[in-house]
Parts: C-alpha cells; sequence; structure tokens
C-alpha cells in the first residue's frame, strides 16, 4: 500500500520557489519567519541565484535562532523547475518569474497538483490571468496573489473603515505612485521594459499596487480614460508617465498617477474623500483620517496608526518590522492557513486580475488617444506603444 500522506492540518506546508532573482528572496524571508511554513527547493535557471537563495534561508533562520519542525534542512536547488515540481514534499509554490511568464510557470504548478502564490501582477493579459485562474480551479488547488499593501495595518484601517461606512459616500478616489527607475534598472533584466513579459512599464510593473489599493478600497471601477508615454529611457517598449481620470460604478471618480521618471521618487500615495471623512495614506504611514464627527479614538488615530510599536504585532514577535521578507510575511501565513483549512486565500487570483485589468483598458485609452474605455474589458488588444502627444 503507498505510504499515506499527513494530512495539512497537521504538518509543515512544503514551498518550493521559482525565480530567485530580487523577488524570490522576500518569499524566502517570510517563509522562514512562519510558523507551520518550510522551503523545501527553490529553481532558477540561474543556478548561483538559487544556490544563495537557499543559503540565505539557512542563515535567516539561524540568526533568527528557528527550528522548523522538521529540523532546518537546507532547500534543495534545481535549475529546472519541471523536475522540482515532482516532489510530493512540495504543497505550495512561489512564482517570482518576470510576470508574463507568472501564468505559465503557475499552470504548470496548478497541472502537478501545486498550491500556487503568483507574484504581481498576476500576469499581463486577460488571456493569461484567465487561463492560470481556470488551471487552479480545474486542478483543485488554491492561488493566492500577492498584493502586500492590502495587508499594511494602515490600508486594512481604511478598508474597514469604508466597509464599516465611515466615510460616508465615497465621491474621489485617486492613487499616485511617482516613483524614479533609472536605465540601468531595465538593464537590469532583458525582460524589464518590454511589453511581452512586463507587460507594461510604471502602472505595469510599479503602479499596479497603487492600483490595487484604489480598487479594493473604492472599486469596482467602470470607465478610464487616459494619456501614457515613453518620456525617457532608451530601449524601453513600455511607459514611463501615465494619468488615467477613472470613474468608479459607485458614481466616484478619482485620478490615477504613474510614473517611473520623478527623482527620486516619492511614497505611493492612497487617498479616499467621502461625504463625512477623508483618509489618506502614503506608503504605510496614515497621513490623514478627518471625520465630521470624531470619536476620541479617531482624534488620536495618526500617533496610534504610525507608532511602530504599536504597528508591530504584540502577539507575533515574528511579523515584527525590519526583517527580510516582512511585507510578505501576512500572505504566506495567510497561505498556510489557507492550505490547512481549505478556505480561500485573503487575496485570490480573481481579486488580483481587477488591478490588471483597470492598467489595461488605460492603456488602451491611451493608444486611442484618450477614448472613454469601458470595463470589463472584452478581450485583449495588442500591446504596443503609444501615440505622440
Ligand atoms: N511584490 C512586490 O513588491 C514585487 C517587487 C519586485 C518584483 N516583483 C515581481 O516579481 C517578479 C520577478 O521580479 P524580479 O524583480 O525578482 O525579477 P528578476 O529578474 O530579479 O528575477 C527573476 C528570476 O526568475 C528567473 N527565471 C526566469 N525564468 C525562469 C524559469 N523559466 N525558470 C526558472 N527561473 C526563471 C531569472 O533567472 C531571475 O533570477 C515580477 O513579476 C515582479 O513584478 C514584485
Amino acid at each position: 500500500m503507498p505510504e499515506q500522506k499527513t494530512p495539512a492540518a497537521q504538518r509543515e506546508i512544503g514551498f518550493a520557489i521559482v525565480g530567485c532573482g530580487v523577488i524570490g528572496p522576500w518569499h524566502a524571508g517570510a517563509i522562514a519567519r512562519v510558523a507551520g511554513a518550510r522551503l523545501v527547493a527553490c529553481a532558477d535557471n540561474n543556478k548561483e541565484r538559487a544556490q544563495e537563495l537557499a543559503r540565505g534561508y539557512g542563515d535567516l533562520l539561524k540568526k533568527l535562532d528557528i527550528t522548523k519542525e522538521g529540523g532546518n534542512v537546507v532547500p534543495a536547488v534545481y535549475t529546472n523547475y519541471k523536475t522540482m515540481l515532482k516532489r510530493d514534499d512540495i504543497d505550495v509554490i512561489c512564482v517570482c518569474v518576470p510576470s508574463g511568464d507568472h501564468a505559465k510557470v503557475g499552470i504548470e504548478a496548478a497541472q502537478a497538483g501545486k498550491h500556487v502564490i503568483s507574484e504581481k501582477p498576476l500576469d499581463v493579459t486577460l488571456a493569461k490571468m484567465d487561463a492560470f485562474i481556470q488551471a487552479t480551479q480545474n486542478n483543485h488547488v488554491q492561488l493566492a496573489a500577492i498584493f502586500q499593501r492590502r495587508f499594511d495595518p494602515n490600508a486594512m484601517r481604511i478598508k474597514q473603515a469604508i466597509e464599516a461606512g465611515k466615510f460616508g459616500k465615497i465621491l474621489q478616489a485617486d492613487c499616485t505612485v511617482k516613483w524614479y527607475r533609472a536605465q540601468k534598472y531595465y538593464d537590469s533584466g532583458e525582460w524589464r521594459g518590454t511589453w511581452e513579459l512586463d507587460g507594461g512599464g510604471c502602472l505595469m510593473n510599479q503602479g499596479v499596487h497603487g492600483v490595487d489599493l484604489l480598487q479594493w478600497f473604492a472599486g469596482p471601477i467602470a470607465w478610464v480614460q487616459s494619456w501614457c508615454a515613453t518620456t525617457a529611457r532608451q530601449r524601453i517598449q513600455v511607459e514611463t508617465q501615465a494619468i488615467a481620470i477613472v470613474g468608479f460604478k459607485s458614481g466616484a471618480h478619482g485620478v490615477i498617477q504613474g510614473s517611473t521618471v520623478c527623482w527620486p521618487g516619492e511614497p505611493v500615495i492612497n487617498q479616499v474623500f467621502g461625504t463625512k471623512g477623508t483618509a489618506s495614506l502614503q506608503d504605510s504611514r496614515l497621513t490623514s483620517w478627518k471625520f465630521m464627527k470624531e470619536t476620541a479614538a479617531d482624534k488620536n488615530m495618526l500617533n496610534e496608526a504610525n507608532n511602530p510599536m504599536t504597528r508591530a504585532s504584540g502577539t507575533d514577535p515574528l511579523a515584527a518590522l525590519g526583517q527580510p521578507g516582512d511585507t510578505h510575511y501576512p500572505q504566506i501565513k495567510d497561505m498556510v492557513e489557507a492550505v490547512r483549512t481549505g478556505r480561500a486565500p485573503a487575496c485570490t487570483g480573481q481579486d488580483a486580475r481587477h488591478a490588471v485589468e483597470v492598467i489595461l483598458a488605460i492603456y488602451e485609452s491611451a493608444r486611442r488617444g484618450g477614448e472613454r474605455i469601458k470595463l470589463p474589458l472584452k478581450a485583449d488588444s495588442p500591446a504596443t506603444g503609444f501615440p505622440k502627444a
């Protein structure tokens, strides 16, 4: 008789990472610290990167004095992720390859019976995102998508206040992602700045975080009108600046601004304005929390919300800020619970699809000289550059 695997609820959940570049180690850092998670293996075309990630995971366990249930075994290293997928001690695959390959790797992982966590954006076309979501459903595995800013305590505070009706009727919601990416950033990977694998520029790669929060707070978005252009850098296909007016299904309106040419770069700003109040988030800092009728807690909120001692969870010291993988910690923890209990992850593939669809609509509008584009989109349009203004 074949040996029965211990039920997920009673054992450590085995993770493996595909893609060990910039973001892979963030996943490893979070997996190291989440109780009930273990990094079993990692894969990268570039063997040194995979080896370095595996070493870094071991070093972090040592540094933080963490012992995993099954002992601190060094993760196995693969240059071919397809071989890695054959291991039966892997429950979850973290997809950390270039954006336009998320669905490809994720679908193979799902077909191998693995749950999947995809980096943002879920993928860069509607067709690929839908095939990805479908494959996980067909194979009865979970699909979680990284949007770590949703898990920030202050972002969650705003979301909960919106749901409680604290802002009244939301009339305006905006997001601004004005960052800086030098040419050497684009030169650091052949996929960067390409339509095929980056899927876009300052919005699809960088701004997608702000767009996701915007639609999570005030969405769904019903239409967009925009301007996008490649205003700097050489040898890139995608936009470096984007500005869009958006209309929400609720009747609210807002503005999305994205850039990779604003030196030296500013925090991501998300703002919500309602008939009874305003909130403003700058990265993880709550900078405005105003209500016509304020409670004592509201009056003290900026002190409370921005105090590093109260931000870090007192009951979970490993969640404390300032450790590698901090931002991804809540999502890895959430995935362990999702796998163990069978409930959906807090940010599913379907949830993460919205921001990409909004960005694709913004590109379509810009390509048509600012025409109003309604959502939902019916199909993908060819990904090309933008007309000269
Ligand atoms: N959540 C965030 O804040 C955040 C931050 C940075 C990057 N990301 C996302 O993470 C993804 C990767 O970005 P990055 O900056 O780490 O890129 P990167 O180029 O630094 O790393 C990608 C790695 O994937 C490897 N790779 C590519 N194809 C592969 C394959 N078929 N098999 C195995 N390995 C393969 C490459 O060799 C490389 O090491 C992107 O989708 C990006 O949008 C998210």
